[in-house]
């Protein structure tokens, strides 16, 4: 029986295929505007632990307030919904302050480049720690994704081995961040605007006590200081933007993720990376070898690639369900 599909089905479908659209062009802008925003502040101000402490700060204040004047509903938490959370704001920690590390060592592309590996770390995860199988497709796909961030690294022009490794960590860490988000998000109890921001909130008192042990508050007073007097009072303004456009993309991200597949999140997310790459390379000037750009190319390239193995995969799974029962 082929499904008949009214009328009223395909407006809904329309609609909803709309405003996933809607959602994703507004989380690509704002990661743009905060990638440019952030490498202007560690330019002048190279704090990363602080920079990476404020916008969670942002986030976790902004969010406060819209609770309390009742501009978003608070959610209904209990001590078991902070339990599971606990593991999701270790691994976003580790993940943010890794990548704002790299972030200020070097080229906003360069992070971006091989933070696109990230299917790479997801795979190798799943299968060596969560013991999951995948067709050797799967583990093909690993070489453009492994072998083009490999030839964009070593040919990168400023290359630095803090500025790689802090991408690889925050890949690293990211992945167990979704693992961990897409088990505690299950059921749905809390949207993923306040799921988002418990996890600022969380997130801002696991990093406060080792931003001040890391960096402190001596040497960001002296940098402070610094950053006024060459960019001028104007500077407070681009640690702002930076800080409230970290918590808007980040918000956009998860309120689309609560809409959306893990899967079609990923792509999203990789097409993101492509703005924010080609963005950055224009504002920053930032230096690129053909040679470089064609080891990006490559590592987007398998990244789509293993996004429709993924994709392919899961329709099986479902077509075996359908066929067989959920029993199999
Ligand atoms: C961060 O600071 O958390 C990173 O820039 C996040 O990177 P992503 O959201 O693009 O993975």
């Amino acid at each position: 029986n082929i499904p008949v599909v009214s009328d009223e089905q395909a407006k809904s479908d329309a609609a909803r295929k709309l405003k996933i659209g809607i959602y994703f062009v507004i989380w690509w802008s704002l990661n743009v505007v905060f990638n440019i925003y952030n490498k202007k502040v560690l330019n002048a101000f190279p704090y990363p632990w602080l920079t990476s402490t404020l916008s969670l700060a942002a986030g976790s204040s902004m969010m406060l307030i819209s609770w309390a004047t009742r501009m978003v509903e608070a959610p209904k938490t209990d001590i078991d919904f902070w339990k599971a959370l606990a593991p999701v704001a270790v691994a976003h920690t580790i993940g943010h302050v890794a990548a704002t590390v790299s972030m200020s060592k070097v080229a906003v592309s360069f992070t971006h480049i091989i933070k696109s590996g990230e299917p790479a770390f997801s795979v190798l995860v799943s299968r060596f720690i969560l013991g999951e199988a995948f067709p050797a497709s799967v583990y093909l796909s690993l070489v453009p994704i492994i072998g083009g961030c490999a030839l964009a690294a070593v040919t990168e022009l400023n290359f630095n081995m803090i500025g790689f490794m802090g991408a690889m960590i925050s890949n690293l860490a990211f992945v167990f961040r979704n693992i961990f988000s897409k088990k505690g998000m299950k059921g749905k109890s809390v949207g993923g605007m306040n799921y988002y921001a418990c996890l600022s909130m969380l997130s801002l008192l696991l990093l406060t006590p080792f931003a001040i042990a890391v960096e402190g508050p001596k040497a960001w007073a002296a940098g402070w200081d610094a950053a006024i007097s060459s960019i001028g009072p104007h500077f407070v303004w681009w640690v702002a933007a930076q800080s409230v456009f970290y918590h808007l993309y980040n918000q956009v991200s998860y309120m689309s993720l609560n809409e959306i597949s893990p899967l079609t999140f990923s792509i999203g997310n990789t097409m993101k990376r492509i703005s924010v790459i080609v963005s950055s390379i224009i504002i920053f000037h930032t230096p690129v070898q053909p040679i470089n750009a064609l080891g990006a190319a490559i590592a987007i390239l398998g990244t789509f690639l293993y996004s429709q193995l993924e994709h392919n995969m899961i329709w099986k799974q479902k077509v075996t369900v359908y066929i067989m029962g959920p029993c199999g």
